[in-house]
């Protein structure tokens, strides 16, 4: 997912620019660039590589002017190079893009035969060409861009300006996520707020189709039928500060550190202290924007969630990656707590597949981003088949949010790593929390069990403390861990989706090879891969399935796999049979995989750090894939 930073106003363009792009680098990327008007004339100045290389380059340039776009680039069209970074400048026209444009081929034949110059293998320079044709006619870059857009197949949101007209951006969104950040003398717009919340907290969020003219000290938004709308303006509280490592080597290590406070506050607006019962509180079912939420009322729209939950006969939960692990994890417990029928789906699959979406069906997609392309496909196909919608994100006024009929947050602030940690274990207590309430609304559960599940998350916050202790353990045991050919992570009922979680995250950060398994899958081929290389990585909390778990364990044992294992306690046989054996504390069933997630966590991030690759930013990938 591509970086935007545009700006009009008194500061220097250069460096509200680059304060803006460097909040963006934790989404992964290639290269950068910079296009700022200096005297009237644009200078476009961009580099391969990390944000370093450019500010190399501008470190002996002035810029004398109000106006620039910035942009880092994560390549889809065009292999990673200085020429094929953004901006893009044809003649006047200087344009930074995200997204896919489908139709690149034609645009780019159709351009060629009128002799245009193309300098780069990008989709987005081709919509500078026509931008700039565009201009010439109509001398007014808005019209220009309203003119181009319906040439253009494909998601994508671009920024643009013109030399001739030097107090005007324009913008337009259908897709990757675009906002315009508001102060009284200045207008910025971005691809995410945290680039601009060193500037202002006060935003507006385009939506899909939408158009922003930012002329000087004000802006104007088209919809799609090119009329003026009403945008209101959001005013956020999340300050730079949280967004700064405070002190950890990396946002990834600092993220999972954060997850005790994360746990507390996803829960913290649904749990009643008092009377240990569960009240999901401003969902929102029923009403027409996100901005109305804070000014629900808590009792009347509780009712109203009651009223859907009580006439929902399906749940289809639809995410992708770590959020799809995170899906499992809420089968099982709606399952056996609300005893509602629950469908899971990897959201790129689940759009392709013509799915049957029964009435009184209930979706909900989880997604820590909000702007997950598939994942918003998905909810739209559901929503188009007369499904509700209740977004589970972490983003407020995202795209998935904004287009949801109902809304629970992770509320677990901005997570940078790449690799989700604090999103995933908030995602985990808040599906906790919607299963006991559902269960209580549809009578599954008594009133008693209720307290039961709501005293077991309360408990969670310090239990996850505990626990945070393997940190050096695993700082110690990289060097031997990193021996290994490959990891085979294992778990049974709630844990599986944990062994599948903990296998991606050693793949996304150290690059290891490892799988997930249901370990009752064993026998059915994977044992087959097992011999004195691989590492077993099994997970055994003193819950309904330990007794399976250890006889899987011993069958790996047996062929010469090394354990390492993770249960409750001080467990003498695991500790007997590990190489490492890690303990947690004693938890309840349906709260143990917040804690046995966090070693898997550690584990990852320590092989990764010992074998010198980027936490943060692991190769190849993005912190929220906006394209398909
Ligand atoms: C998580 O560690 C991965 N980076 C990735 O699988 C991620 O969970 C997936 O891309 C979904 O993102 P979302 O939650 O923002 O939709």
């Amino acid at each position: 997912m591509c970086g935007i930073v545009g700006y009009l106003g008194p500061l220097d363009p250069k460096e509200v620019i680059i304060t803006g792009l460097k909040k963006l680098e934790y989404r992964g990327y290639d290269s950068a660039g910079v296009a700022i008007l200096h005297d009237g004339k644009t200078k476009q100045i961009r580099a391969l590589g990390k944000l370093k290389s450019l500010e190399d380059k501008l470190s002996s340039e002035k810029f004398n002017g109000r106006l620039g776009i910035g942009h880092t680039r994560w390549a889809t069209h065009g292999a990673p190079s200085e020429r094929n970074a953004h901006p893009h400048q044809v003649g006047d026209i200087s344009l930074v893009h995200n997204g896919i444009i489908e139709n690149f081929e034609e645009i780019r034949e159709e351009l060629l035969k009128q002799g245009a110059k193309i300098n780069s293998d990008t989709d987005s320079e081709l919509v500078a060409h026509l931008i700039c044709i565009e201009n010439k006619k109509t001398k007014n870059l808005l019209t220009a861009v309203q003119n181009i857009l319906p040439r253009l197949v494909g998601a994508f949101s671009i920024v643009v300006f013109s030399e001739d007209q030097p107090e005007e951006i324009v913008a337009f969104k259908d897709g990757p996520p675009l906002v315009v950040g508001i102060l009284p003398d200045q207008l910025f717009v971005a691809s995410d707020v945290q680039a601009l919340l060193p500037y202002t907290q006060n935003f507006v969020y385009l939506d899909d189709r939408e158009i922003v003219h930012i002329q000087k000290n004000k802006f104007t938004v088209f919809g799609p039928k090119g009329k003026a709308v009403n945008k209101e303006i959001v005013e956020l509280n999340w300050s730079p500060e949280l967004t700064e490592k405070q002190g950890y080597a990396h946002y990834m290590l600092k993220e999972i550190y954060e997850q005790p406070r994360a746990v507390a506050q996803a829960l913290e607006p649904h749990l009643d202290v008092s009377q240990f019962c569960v009240k999901l509180k401003k969902l929102g079912f029923g009403t027409t924007s996100t901005q109305q939420l804070e000014s629900l009322n808590s009792a009347e729209d509780w009712k109203k969630t009651q009223e859907v939950f009580k006439q929902t006969e399906r749940v289809f939960i639809i995410a992708c990656g770590t959020s799809y692990y995170a899906a499992m994890i809420g089968k099982y417990l709606l399952e056996s707590l609300a005893k509602i029928p629950v469908e899971i789906d990897i959201a790129s699959e689940f759009r392709y597949r013509s799915p049957v979406i029964p009435k009184n069906t209930l979706v909900l997609t989880i997604s820590q981003s909000g702007e997950t392309a598939d994942t918003l496909a998905a909810l739209r196909l559901a929503k188009s088949n007369g499904a509700t919608a209740l977004s589970l994100c972490n983003v407020r006024n995202s795209s998935i949010d904004r287009e949801a009929h109902g809304h629970l947050y992770m509320n677990c602030g901005p997570e940078i790593g790449v690799a989700s940690t604090k999103a995933f274990i908030s995602t985990l207590a808040l599906l906790n929390a919607l299963s006991v309430a559902w269960g209580r609304i549809k009578g599954a559960l008594t009133e008693a069990q209720e307290q039961e599940h709501v005293k077991a998350l309360l408990a969670v916050p310090s239990q996850l403390e505990v626990v945070l202790s393997y940190d050096k353990y695993f700082a110690q045991a990289a060097d031997r861990l990193k021996e290994f050919k490959g990891f085979l992570y294992m778990g049974r009922g709630l844990q599986y989706p944990i062994a599948m979680e903990g296998a991606l995250k050693l793949k996304e950060l150290a690059y290891m090879h490892a799988e997930g398994y249901a370990a009752g899958e064993m026998k059915h081929g994977p044992l087959a891969l097992i011999d004195d290389r691989m590492a077993i990585v099994m997970l055994a909390p003193s819950d309904q399935w330990y007794e399976k778990t250890i006889s899987n364990l011993e069958e790996a044992r047996a062929r010469g796999g090394h354990v390492i294992s993770i249960g409750t306690g001080d467990n003498e046989k695991l500790k007997r049979v590990s190489l490492y054996y890690l303990s947690l504390p004693k938890s309840h069933w349906t709260t143990s995989m917040l804690l046995s997630v966090v070693p898997l966590q550690l584990m990852a991030y320590h092989l990764a750090d010992n074998l010198g690759y980027d936490v943060d930013q692991p190769r190849n990938l993005a912190k929220s894939v906006t394209v398909e």
